[in-house]
């Protein structure tokens, strides 16, 4: 069976605590979408492992797949993998042939281009990975493929149609110098010698045929959705998304794995117990003006700074709206909540539980992100709940946790639709009070 990890927010929402207890029970984990624009710390066995491109699952024996939905920058890949060898790991790690690559030039022009957006305030904050000019790439028919690292003719005919066009990008539309990321001859030298360890040490493969068979056999798959809901590039809040389909739709189309297959199995939205956001945009229920304080605690105590790109993240209270529109879109049969324990002890809890559109009541979110600006939350307010030894909590399960805590837990499920798998109260991995195991 499947069971697919999605975030229900902007990402950050800590899918990794869950991909690595769940991760447990699943033969192989799959990323779907995105690269290295996403962030994940694993802890195993009291040692701390800082990912950003390899499937956490590879840290703990399984077999991590980075499917055709992803775009791979081959120096991070390898940079990961070196860093796992070096302390005694032998992570097996598959990349899809159908995977597009991330080029230097990509990265490049990620920078160019925000740079470029930023004199409208367009931006949208990129971790400045090459993520989007990678997809664009894709989707116009001119990228370059993991598969074609394999044949290094194939790799120079693609380079000598693409790179001309890049370099006159840069050069003529935005008036700047095109440097050695530009250079056919150096590129082709090193990624034809990506091509040769990839085929050396066998980690490429036609990825849905190779799941295909892996699940005709009875394995247990885990698909790890990395970025989250709200930054999908359909269903997100364009253009301060992710060029990526974070949602359950995803995990189809970038792994070659069928819908009804990924159906039949368990869908589980990951959802903080409150808002954060690394990136621009509008964020109806941020805490700023006269609640910039109750933000600043907030972020310290729930260490809300990117793993990426260690920027501070803006915090906001829940927005229901977003979670159910979450919930539809990938079809949750399950929710994990974590960082309750981050709101313990507040003298408030609120929640934004529908908006305010120029009168109109809304429960889920407006399709374009300038009306969505336009939304003032209609805020819902919670008894508090008070600091308690999360550890014990941990232990003793769901019954332990604070009466008011609960409640809140109960409100969000009945919203979006969907029952409580687990609650994240802690930063590790045995801080989790986990009510369903989706693999059972
Ligand atoms: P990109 O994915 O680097 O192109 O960035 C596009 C938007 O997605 C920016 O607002 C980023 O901050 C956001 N983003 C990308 N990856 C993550 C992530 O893993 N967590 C949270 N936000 C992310």
């Amino acid at each position: 069976m499947t069971v697919t990890i999605v975030g229900s927010q902007l990402g950050d929402e800590g899918k990794g605590a869950l991909v690595d207890l769940w991760g447990g029970n699943a033969d192989i984990v799959v990323r779907y979408q995105g690269g290295d624009n996403a962030g994940h710390t694993v802890v195993e066995d009291g040692e701390e492992y800082k990912l950003s491109l390899v499937p956490s699952g590879a840290v703990r024996d399984k077999t991590g797949i980075l499917g055709n939905g992803c775009v791979v920058n081959p120096r991070t890949l390898f940079d990961e993998i070196d860093a796992l060898r070096e302390r005694g790991l032998d992570p097996d790690v598959r990349v899809a042939r159908r995977a597009h690559v991330i080029m230097p030039y990509h990265r490049v022009l990620d920078g160019i281009e925000e740079e470029a957006k930023s004199d409208d305030d367009l931006e949208a904050g990129t971790t400045g990975r090459g993520i989007g000019p990678t997809y664009e790439d894709k989707v116009g028919r001119r990228g370059i493929r993991v598969g074609d690292l394999l044949d290094s003719d194939v790799l120079r005919d693609r380079l000598e149609y693409v790179v001309p066009q890049k370099r006159a990008v840069v050069e003529e539309v935005f008036g700047l110098k095109a440097g050695e990321e530009f250079d056919i001859d150096a590129l082709h030298e090193e990624y034809a010698a990506v091509g040769r360890r990839l085929a050396e040490e066998d980690m490429t493969v036609n990825a849905g045929d190779f799941l295909g068979r892996k699940l005709d056999d009875g394995a247990e798959l885990l698909f790890e959705g990395a970025q989250g809901t709200s930054i999908d590039i359909d269903h997100g809040i364009y253009p301060y998304v992710t060029s990526s389909n974070p949602t359950a739709g995803g995990a189809s189309t970038g792994s070659g794995v069928g819908p009804t297959v990924i159906g039949r199995g368990e869908v589980v939205g990951i959802v903080k117990a409150y808002l954060s956001r690394v990136g621009t945009g509008p964020l109806p229920t941020e805490l700023d003006g006269d609640d910039e304080d109750l933000a600043d605690y907030i972020r310290e105590k729930g260490g809300e700074f990117g793993t990426v790109t260690g920027r501070p993240r803006r915090i906001g209270w829940l927005d229901v709206p977003m979670l159910r529109h979450a919930a539809r879109a990938s079809g949750f049969t399950g929710i994990a909540v974590n960082h309750l324990d981050v709101l313990a002890g507040l003298d408030e809890v609120k929640v934004g539980h529908a908006y305010d559109l120029d009168g109109e009541r809304l429960e889920t979110m407006p399709a374009t992100t300038e009306r969505w600006a336009e939304c003032d939350p209609i805020l819902k307010e919670f008894d508090p709940w008070p600091e308690v030894d999360w550890s014990t909590v941990a232990e003793d399960g769901y019954d332990a946790l604070p009466a008011n805590a609960r409640t809140y837990l109960e409100y969000l499920s009945d919203e979006v639709g969907a029952p409580i798998y687990a609650v994240g109260v802690g930063p590790d991995r045995a801080d989790t009070v986990e009510l369903v195991d989706p693999f059972a």
